[in-house]
């Protein structure tokens, strides 16, 4: 398919949370040479981009007014295979999972305890997904763009991504200035597994390390006991990111609640996870319009009916007060609003 242009666009299936938002105009490609035709054209009419993938990390605040883009490059394609080494490139319209699946069937290591998560191969890699212990940056080896003002290439290796916690330079200094088109990825052809996450534990105790369509079998029954399913369910997958505290804050914490979970980064700084602050403050299932802290994970916003941005916004800013107030953490939207 070549480009197609829609306007005053509804991205309710464009945005997990299935809010019913519009957008001026909506643009697909399928090849970095449309990208760089559409980058032009919308650069000299001065219009807002937005780049997105499925629309799993997003909470749209109102409708867009400017052009949302979405890609269409779909390809899985090996670079070179080794005993050891797989190289793969895949294109940034990439259903994450499909990629995953597609791995774990050859048997290639890397990715299969980030199975099911929602969204596309390129987002994945501005986002640094993660999950089970692993997050995406240990497995990418670079990750192709094009620069929105000039419409030029550039490669960045993993080292210039400068990658963190749901995090990367394409969210900070280079935010808005590059699309990813796609991610050039470094799997394991011998089993190099990651079993430390507490369900997965189990898989250690077969007879023989587990192939990763085992795992990602695993992860996927993990995923789908915790998490809504987002055709079912509209959410953003975790809302907020778990917080990393001062160590004597937690010290303090854990005089009054023992059991508090809990895992430390370093001497000085200790991550505690947010279901966990969020349900001491009584807020599973809590409603405010349409939109309600979910029940099994409460680190997940839900959109229980007909939830408006606002809705979401409120019970947002109402969860973060009621951590701040209860025991003197901020807590920070993984999600990003737009
Ligand atoms: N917990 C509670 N109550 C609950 C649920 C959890 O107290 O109802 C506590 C428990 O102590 C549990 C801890 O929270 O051990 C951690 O829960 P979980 O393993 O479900 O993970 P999480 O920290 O809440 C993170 C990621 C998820 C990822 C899981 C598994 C973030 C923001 N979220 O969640 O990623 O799937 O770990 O690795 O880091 C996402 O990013 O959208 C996402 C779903």
């Amino acid at each position: 398919m070549p480009i197609t242009r829609r306007y005053n666009y509804s991205l309710r299936s464009h945005n997990t949370f299935g809010l019913d938002v519009k957008a001026s105009q909506f643009i697909t490609y399928d090849t970095v040479d449309e990208l760089i035709t559409i980058l032009k054209e919308v650069c000299d009419k001065h219009q807002h981009i937005l780049h997105i993938g499925c629309g799993s990390n997003l909470l749209f605040t109102k409708d867009f007014d400017g052009t949302v883009l979405h890609s269409n490059i779909k390809f899985i394609e090996y670079v070179s295979r080794s005993n050891q080494e797989i190289i793969v490139r895949a294109g940034s319209g990439v259903v994450w999972d499909d990629f995953c699946a597609a791995m774990a069937q050859q048997n290639h290591y890397g990715c299969e305890n980030l199975s099911y998560i929602p969204g596309e191969v390129g987002a994945a890699a501005v986002q640094n997904i993660g999950a089970y212990g692993v997050e995406v940056e240990t497995i990418i080896k670079e990750v192709e763009t094009i620069e929105i003002a000039t419409g030029q290439p550039r490669v960045f290796q993993v080292e210039e991504c400068e990658y963190g916690y749901r995090d990367s330079i394409f969210k900070n200094s280079l935010k808005g200035q590059y699309i990813v088109t796609a991610v050039v990825f470094s799997l394991s052809a011998t089993p190099v597994v990651n079993l430390d996450y507490g369900q997965l534990k189990d898989l250690r105790s077969l007879a023989q390390m587990p192939t990763a369509q085992e795992i990602r079998d695993a992860v996927i029954a993990i995923r789908k006991s915790k998490l809504p399913e987002p055709s079912q369910l509209g959410s953003a997958g975790s809302f907020f990111k778990n917080p990393v505290v001062p160590a004597e804050l937690f010290r303090n914490l854990a005089l009054s609640y023992n059991e508090i979970p809990h895992f430390v980064i370093n001497e000085s700084e200790v991550k505690i996870p947010a279901a966990w602050l969020i349900e001491q403050c009584g807020l599973k299932g809590k409603c405010y319009g349409g939109a309600a802290v979910y029940e099994k994970q409460p680190l997940i916003i839900v959109n229980k009916c007909h939830a408006t941005p606002a809705h979401i916004m409120q019970l947002a800013s109402l969860i973060q007060k009621s951590v701040r107030d209860k025991f003197n953490i901020n807590i920070y939207p993984e999600v990003n609003y737009i």
